[in-house]
């Protein structure tokens, strides 16, 4: 029996979305943790600059784009067989008036976050790509369980990954394949930049949150949720809040 503390030690560890925010938080803990890394992203000055920042012989990087299947999944099969897949890329949360939404924009923003995960299930089952044992993480978001208003189309989307990981977490089972799903509340990353907000809006969002651990979380916050399922051999189809409490 492995112990806990040595179960990443020389995993292959693919982190899609790992060049910034959360999923960058999850690939540095895992490097921490003695893991092998490699962080895709669609942008190659994106991918040199995280695997500049990981700063460590395990980090490795790859440009790959979830919007175009075919030549992402040749990515993914350049890289395997990896022990475990983590997916957090995203191209803008959808927020905003329900009678203002452009359904095509949002459309087209489902194309990265709930395609981009399904795509890569799809992969997962298709081909050798992540050994037997292994697991493949997705990323939702609290707006699935509270989306208040604004987010109909976003809680949506957010929502629909939780039901993705449950139908690929039985999907996989048969190739011992465990699939799980991190559920982020507030978060302070470049995401919110990528929104529009400044500096100071974000200020005063993260102010306002009150939530009861009494902070707002960083990525190497919500990375302890990445580590716990990708380590814990008896949690497939498992949906992890990490959310400071919001919903208390
Ligand atoms: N931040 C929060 O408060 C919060 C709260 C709840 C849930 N979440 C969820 O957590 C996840 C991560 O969010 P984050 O805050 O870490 O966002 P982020 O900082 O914007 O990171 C998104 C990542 O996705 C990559 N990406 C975008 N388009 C891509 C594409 N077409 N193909 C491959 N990779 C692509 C980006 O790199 P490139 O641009 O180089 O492609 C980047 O590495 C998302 O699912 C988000 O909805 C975030």
């Amino acid at each position: 029996m492995v112990k806990s503390a040595d179960k990443l030690i020389g995993k292959k560890i693919i982190v899609v979305g790992g060049t910034s925010g959360i999923g960058f938080g999850a690939a540095q803990a895992f490097i921490d943790a003695g893991a092998l890394v490699t962080v895709i992203s669609s942008n190659q000055d994106n991918v040199n600059d995280a695997v500049k920042r990981l700063s460590s012989l395990h980090a490795s990087g790859k440009v790959g784009n979830v919007r175009d299947e075919e030549s992402f999944v040749e990515v993914l099969k350049s890289i395997a067989p990896v022990d475990h897949i983590v997916f957090s890329g995203v191209d803008q949360i959808i927020r905003g008036k329900l009678e203002e939404l452009d359904l095509d924009s949002a459309k087209h923003l489902f194309g990265v976050k709930f395609w981009g995960a399904l795509l890569i299930g799809k992969a997962v089952a298709k081909y050798d790509l992540i050994n037997s044992g292994g697991s493949l993480t997705l990323t939702s978001g609290g707006a699935a369980y509270r989306p208040g208003k604004g987010a109909s189309a976003g809680g949506a989307l957010n929502g629909g990954v939780i039901s993705l990981t449950k139908g690929l977490a039985g999907d996989l089972a048969e190739r011992k394949i465990r699939v799980n799903v991190v559920v982020p509340g507030l978060v302070k990353s470049e995401l919110w930049a990528k929104m529009g907000k400044t500096e100071e809006q974000q200020k005063e969002q993260f102010e306002n949150a009150k939530l009861p651990v009494g902070f707002v979380a960083t990525p190497d916050d919500i990375a302890e949720a990445y580590l716990y399922l990708v380590k814990a051999d008896y949690a497939t189809g498992t949906a992890v809040e990490i959310d400071g409490g919001s919903r208390l």
